[in-house]
Parts: structure tokens; sequence; C-alpha cells
């Protein structure tokens, strides 16, 4: 990039300054690393800000974008503390073009930083009229019940020396697209799962240093989400019957000229080694029918078949926002051995989503099958009842004697254990591994402890996350359902914003939500939609749910304004059937997989379900009043305002009763009254106490998907901390541990899927998930109460501009820690016994600052670094609250508290 100076330009940069010289780094276009193909007209920029001092704060900034040697953007100065989402302001963007960016910043001390190194993105196309390309499909005889994987492939040459070239593709059904025998990037699934006819995802690659001078572009299709089986009814072609590709190489030679290389009815195809492939049932791959050297120039496809063109708007195209699927963790085997019934079992010892990747050699027409499974049962043999039509197979047939190594490559499964058929010879561990398969969401949360099951079950939260955030949050990854159920990520989301972020891959998620929306604003139950029912309360509720979550994690005001009227049309489609603010025709899913008593144990109380979808509205009417006031549209927030109070008032005279106490007297009426706010305020202790009563009765929770992870919230809200951490570290059934104590390595989908003598639960068999992460849903409680890591309550702070440090010490635990990379850089928040005194840790990032909660009312008793805490400059002390805390304000920094506590 060019040198240019600031405006203003410090005549003298002191030896001190050099020291403590702010920089600038991690630099985000769009909250990723260098993206290549955004088709996003005013991109946003986010940059982080490393000093060690304390007390640093961004005062000024000036970004400059430029392409081809040619400024497209020079902000100059601008005085600002934004470093988060600042939104491109220069010149209209050109399509697939590469653009460079780099920025410096002023500090609060006046000191400027260098230039950061720069960042890059590459735009795609921005119109339509870009693709030139055109849609093809093979004109195969087709296999209809098996459906092979057809082959494509177009030998061009280029004539040039290649200064740049970016291959665009997407397509009906899954790709893989390799150019001159090289896989073509290292994305899974692609073009991954959206509203197909409203929008389709295409991915760009940089190709450049994959060409040579004779090329071929070679890619295999597979029915994927487009046309393979979907659903629990045995269902396809949801969205068509035919495979297509579109494919666009865009070549830039070294003297400026250009070339173009399309799909066009010039392909060829055929079909090769993959004879079955379906997400569901898995892949069955026949080495002996693949055409060796298929993916190369020299290959002879003069008997391959024509392909021909097909038609789809090229404006329902749009680039990929989120980030995509790639190969991630890798288990060795953890045991080898045979079962009761003799079968040979690989355990992986993590239930994950993924793939093996087997090393074999053998002789033509050996067949290895693997089967994939969960778990075992009681006795120790292999399950797979829970998959349900799932078959979850890979077979492999090989073709000759040499060593291969081989995966499958557009099915995946959830499981930890494999059963082996057919393999020849001994199974060795070094020729097996389980490889995770998610999107490549940067890993953004900690948590650990002093205890160990509860670190297990952070643990188990995160894989629970990782198996289902597979281009869409899914509610399970093994059976024959892996859907994006709206209720279970609208209350997953607090938690998977702190693991992962997870802003991009939602954001997509959440564009699909709305284009699947119905005309009358109604919610289907999962996204994208397939043909389910509409607007279960607390289901369809992610509509709003969602992006505020989004909004308040970071900071990203603009995925308010994309989703308002997704928001708002939900939320009139409920108005529109309420009665004096009441919705009583509303559907529920209810507290979905609430514990449930087997046959003999105690009933549990029943709850209204008028209460659930009330509750619901009122807080979706709340969302809408604050989005209204974040987006500054006063008549909005007025009319919200309105309606939240009529609800409010309507869930007053419906539910409550002449004792102040809810009608339905369940722990889940009142968790989640309580939550939203339902209760009047001077009833509030009153039915916190109630609740307390029923935990206390039957010792432990009773309630499901939406009432069990604000439980130890409403707990110490109360002042019932010591209930929460009883419940958080119960190890019996029903609890959040017990499924750690029978060797669980995710989330179950129900609090007893395995009973405490080993068996299955029988009241619903083939729904029993062992990967579903709604009930992971209290790793949020981790992360914000017990580590204490939260943002504050004030509208400026979202994004974790305003940090709030205060933590909730309990239970039997000696220490906690959480840390979080933000878009700011990392917040840590960590406490730990000793004795009388309590140790606090709390490190602050650069541009930010902290209210931090000390346990202790006497400042005297504090000390930071040593030092008495009243005596710092650096930190300021607010006062004293709650009979309980010093409350101070800190700046950027790591800080090291000590408490004598009384
Ligand atoms: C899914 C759930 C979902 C539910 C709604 C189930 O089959 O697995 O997680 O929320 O249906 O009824």
């Amino acid at each position: 990039m060019k040198k240019t100076f600031f405006a203003i330009i410090l005549p003298i940069i002191l030896i001190e300054s050099i020291c403590s010289q702010t920089i600038v780094k991690e630099l985000l276009t769009e909250n990723l690393i260098d993206p290549v193909g955004l088709d996003i007209s005013i991109p946003r920029f986010t940059w982080i800000l490393q000093n060690e001092k304390r007390g640093i704060t961004q005062t000024a900034y000036e970004i400059e974008v430029e392409s081809n040697d040619t400024f497209a953007w020079r902000s100059g100065r601008v005085l600002s503390d934004s470093s988060v989402l600042v939104a491109y302001k220069g010149l209209p963007l050109k399509s697939n073009t590469l653009y460079f960016w780099r920025v410096r910043v002023q500090d609060n001390r006046g000191y400027i930083s260098d230039w950061s190194l720069p960042g890059s993105f590459r735009t795609g196309f921005l119109q339509p009229s870009d693709w030139k390309a055109q849609w093809i499909t093979p004109t195969l005889e087709e296999d209809t019940v098996n459906r092979p994987s057809p082959y494509l492939r177009k030998t061009f040459q280029t004539k040039k020396e290649i200064r740049s070239a970016v291959l665009y593709a997407t397509s009906h059904g899954m790709y893989e697209a390799y150019l001159n025998g090289r896989r073509v990037g290292d994305a899974h699934y692609t073009p991954g799962w959206t509203s197909y006819h409203k929008r389709l995802q295409y991915q760009a690659y940089d190709v450049t240093g994959l060409l040579q001078q004779n090329n071929t572009i070679a890619v295999m299709l597979a029915s994927g989400w487009y046309r393979g089986t979907l659903g629990w009814s045995n269902k396809n072609n949801h969205y068509g019957r035919h495979i297509a590709l579109l494919i666009q190489l865009e070549i830039e030679y070294t003297d400026g000229t250009r070339e173009r290389v399309i799909s066009d009815p010039s392909w060829r195809s055929s079909t090769g080694k993959i004879i079955y492939s379906e997400i569901y049932n898995g892949e069955k791959i026949d080495l002996r029918l693949e055409k060796e050297g298929w993916m190369f120039p020299e290959y002879d496809d003069s008997q391959w078949a024509y392909v021909k063109k097909t038609n789809f708007d090229t404006a329902k195209l749009v680039a990929t926002y989120n980030e995509p699927v790639r190969q991630q963790e890798i288990f060795k085997p953890a045991a080898i051995f045979n079962t009761p019934k003799g079968e040979q079992i690989i355990d992986f010892g993590q239930n994950l989503a993924g793939w093996i990747r087997m090393k074999v050699k053998g002789k033509s027409g050996d067949m290895i099958t693997l089967s994939h499974a969960e778990v075992l049962d009681k006795e120790g043999n292999f399950h797979t009842a829970n998959l349900r039509a799932a078959k979850a197979q890979c077979t492999y047939i090989l073709k000759d004697t040499n060593k291969v190594i081989l995966h499958p490559h557009f099915t995946w499964h959830g499981f930890r254990y494999v059963k082996i058929e057919g393999y020849p010879g001994e199974i060795k561990p070094e020729n097996f591994e389980a490889v995770a398969l998610y999107s490549d969401m940067e890993p953004t949360g900690s948590f650990t402890s002093s205890h160990p099951l509860i670190n297990r079950l952070q643990s188990n939260i995160k894989w629970g996350q990782k198996g289902n955030f597979l281009d869409i949050p899914t509610d399970c990854p093994q059976r024959d359902e892996r859907l994006g159920w709206t209720g279970d990520i609208q209350v997953f989301v607090p938690t998977a914003v702190f693991n992962m972020r997870v802003h991009n891959f939602l954001t997509k998620w959440l564009r699909d939500l709305e284009a699947d929306q119905l005309i009358t604003g109604e919610v289907p139950n999962y996204i994208p939609d397939l043909g389910s029912n509409v607007n279960r309360a607390a289901w369809g509720d992610a509509a709003t749910i969602v992006p505020w979550t989004l909004y308040k994690t970071y900071g990203d005001k603009r995925i308010l304004h994309q989703q308002y009227g997704s928001m708002k049309a939900y939320v009139k489609s409920i108005t529109n059937v309420t009665h004096d603010g009441l919705w009583d025709k509303g559907v529920t899913f209810g507290d979905w997989l609430a514990y449930s008593p087997e046959e003999g144990e105690r009933k549990t109380p029943g709850t209204n379900k008028n209460i659930i979808t009330q509750a619901y509205y009122a807080n979706s009417l709340r969302i809408m009043m604050n989005t209204a006031k974040v987006l500054n549209i006063p008549d909005d927030e007025i009319y919200y305002t309105n309606l939240l109070e009529q609800a409010k008032k309507a869930f007053h005279t419906a539910f409550i009763n002449e004792k102040g106490d809810l009608i339905s007297p369940s722990q889940t009426a009142y968790s989640i009254a309580l939550e939203f706010g339902m209760i009047p305020y001077h009833l509030e202790k009153q039915a916190a106490a109630r609740l307390v009563e029923l935990i206390d009765d039957f010792g432990h929770f009773t309630t499901g998907f939406l009432a069990t992870s604000p439980l130890p919230h409403i707990l110490l809200k109360y002042g019932y901390g010591d209930l929460a951490y009883k419940l958080l570290e119960r190890e019996e059934y029903p609890s959040w541990l017990y499924p750690i104590t029978m060797g669980a390595t995710t989330f179950w989908e129900r609090w007893n899927a395995i009973k405490p003598d080993g068996s299955f639960q029988t009241q619903k068999p083939q729904s029993n998930s062992f990967n579903h992460y709604a009930h992971g849903a209290v790793g949020d409680f981790l992360y914000r109460k017990v580590a204490g890591l939260d943002i504050a309550p004030d509208k400026d702070a979202v994004g974790y501009k305003h940090n709030l440090i205060k933590p909730f010490p309990g239970g039997s635990l000696k220490h906690a820690r959480a840390i979080l990379k933000t878009y700011y850089g990392t917040v840590g928040s960590s406490w730990k016994l000793d004795g009388k005194q309590m140790e606090m840790t709390v490190e602050v990032p650069v541009n930010t600052r902290a209210t931090v909660y000390l346990p202790s009312t006497t400042p005297e008793n504090i000390t930071e670094g040593g030092k008495p805490v009243n005596t710092s400059t650096e930190i300021n002390i607010l006062g004293q609250e709650e009979d309980k805390y010093t409350v101070i304000q800190i700046g950027s920094g790591k800080y090291q508290f000590k408490i004598q506590r009384l």
C-alpha cells in the first residue's frame, strides 16, 4: 500500500511511546479474515488494538482501501472510538475485484499507531448480470434408485502468465470441484443449505496457484439437501429432481487481459466411483468404477455424455456469508473391541459429527462396510435404533491390492462408535481416524473450573455445538432429521455466542428464516423449511431472539435493520390472533421434553400452555420495543411498548389467581414467567419463593428445553444461589451432570436417554438422540454467572464495549475462569477462593471498559496488584451495592484483585 500520513501528525515520537505503542491487528472484513467473494456493497471493517498499558481507548482512526494501486476510500482522520463493524464509505465497489485495506489509530494518550498490516477482501458478483455461465445438468440415463454421483469435466488452455484466477461455483445438490486433480478449496457440503428457490449461495475460490497451461476442471455432484432424502418420512426431491452445476472461472493475465471459462453445453458428464450418496444413509464407493485420470487434461472423455442447459434465475444467487464446513478435530481410536454379539467396534471416545478416514489394503472386490452409532446398549452391543430410518453406513469396494485411504464425500454421521465389517486383515488403530466436520467458526470462549464434571459439562456443550453447527443449526446430527429447528437454536443461542463466533453462521440462517416465512409472517418450525407447521410459540420466536442476541453480542446493528421486517411480520402474525392482548389460540410444543416420570414415578404438575405462549409473545414484543429504540423508530417503539403493557396485563388477568400465584403451580410456569418479566413487581419475590418450593418439593428440576436454562439465573437473582448451585452440581437423574456420570460426551435430547440401570428410555425410543444441544443452554450460566463474564446492561455496552464482571462463586467450586474473544480482544474473568481470601483476575480489551463487582463492601479489604484498591488512579470506585459489593470501573488492561471476605 502507498504510504500516506495522518492529517494531523504528531511531530515527535518519544522513545517511551514506542514501548507503549498501540498496535492494530487482526483485521476483519464482514467478520472474516480476508474473505473471497463478498457481494455486500458496504462491507464493514473490524480491528483489534493491542497495548499492554491500562486504560487505552481509541480516539480516532484512519482507513485506506485500495485496489490496483488506486484508492477506493481514504477516510481521513475520523474522530471516533469505533473499531468494530466500521462501514466502508468509499467509491462503489467493483465485482470480482481484490481490495486491500489498512488502518491506523490514535489513542487517548495522543499516540498514533503504525499502519496495520493490510487486510484484504475480494468482491464476488455484485450484479446478477456478472454471471455468464450456464447451468448444466448431465444427460446420462440415470439410475433413479441409487442416483450415482455424476462427474462433469471441461478441459481448457490458458494463454499467458496469470495474475489471478477466481473460480465461482454453485450447484443444485452438492459439489466438490477439482482443478488438475487438486481439490478447489477445502470446504465440504457446498453450496450449503439455504432456502434454495429464493436464495442459493455460491462460493468463490482463489485458484491462481492451481492453473497451468492445460487444465481440467472436474466436478463431482451429489443429491445433497437439494434432492436427497430429507425429513422423517423418507421424502426426497424437496427442491427439484435434477442436480445441476454452475461454474465461472475468471482469469486475469499479467498483461491486464481477461479470460473466462464457464459451464456450458461443451462440458461432458459421466459417473464414477460414488455409486450412492445420501446425507442420512451414507455413501457407497466402488473403486473399480472410478474413471482413472478423469480429473486431468490428458483423459479422453470422448465417450462421455453431453450435458444440457437448465435454467435458474441468477438474481437468486448470493455470495456465501457463513464460514464453510471444514474438517476439524481428528480422533484416533480410543478402544477396539468385539461386542457380546461379536461385532467389531472402534470407540473414538467422543460423540461427533463427521466421518471415518480409513486406510485399507486388500484385493479387488473386497467390500468393507462402516456403520455408525452414538451408543452401545446396556449389554454392550452396537445400537442404531435411535437413528430411525437413517442407515448411516459407508461401504467401500476395493479395486486392486494397492493401499488406499478412503472417506465419503457428501454425507456425515453422528457417531462415537463404528462397526466394521469386511475389513481385510487386522483392525489396527493406525488405520482409522474419526474426522469431525462442522462450520469453521472461530472458537471464542472457554470455561474451566475446579469441578471436573462441570468441565466435562462444558466440553459436552461445545461438542453439541460442533456436532450441530454444520452449515445450519440442526437439532441433531445422526437420525433422519438434522433440521434447523427454530426452538432449539433460540434456546441455545445465548450459549452458542460464547463458544464460537456464530455471527455470520446465524446471520445467513436468519436470511433463510425470512425467506421461508409465510407472507402472513408466520415462521416455519424449522429453517430451511420443507413444509412444516408454523408459529409454534417459543419456536417461531427464533425470529426475534436470534437477531437480538447477535446484536447484543456483536454490536451489529445491521442485523437488526436486515431482520426488522421479518421480526415485525412474525410478531404481527401473533398480534393478529390475540384477544385483548392475550394469545390464547397459540400452539406450542410446550416445555419440550421436560422431565417426564416413568411408570410409578411421581407425576409433575402440568403447565397451562397459554402461560408459555403468552410469555413468549410478550418477550418478542419487548425485543421489538428495544429494537425499535435501537433503530430509532419512535412510532414503533411506542406501539410495541403499548402492546407489551397490554400483553402483560392480559397475562396477569388470565394466569395469576387471587393469592398472587400462577394458576399452574409448575416449575415451568414460574421459570418462564419470571424469566420474561410476566409477574407484577410486587409479586416477584413470592413467585420466586413458589418456584423454590416446587424445586425443593421434587429435589430437582422438572423442566424441559424452555424452562430449564433460565432456572439458575432466576434463583441467583432472587437470592437462592445455594439452590442454583445444588441444581448445577446434582449428579442424579434428572440433572445436567447425570448424563456425564453415564459416560455422555455430548448433551442428550432427553434427560433420561439412558436410565440409571443402563437401559434406554422407553417413552419414545425412536426419538433418543445423544447429541441435541438444547439442554446445553446452561452454558451461558457458566460463563455469565459462575465465571461472571457478561455485557453491562447499558445500551452502549453491546458487543462487549462495556464489560460486566460479576462472578457468583458457590457450591463446592474453588475456582472458575472464563475467557471470551470479542471483536475488541479477549475479555477474561477468573476467581479463586483461598480460605477467606478471594482472588479475581480480570482482563479488559483495549478500547473497552469494565464494571467490576468485588465481593466486599470495604475497599480497604481489597488490593489490586498488591496495592490498596482505593489508592489506585487506574481504578474508579463507583460505590457499594447490594450490601455485598464494592463496584469499580476500570479501563483496558490486566488486573489482579485480592479480596479479604468477612
Ligand atoms: C426435534 C427437536 C424439535 C422438536 C419439536 C424434534 O424432533 O429433534 O429438537 O425442537 O422436534 O417438536
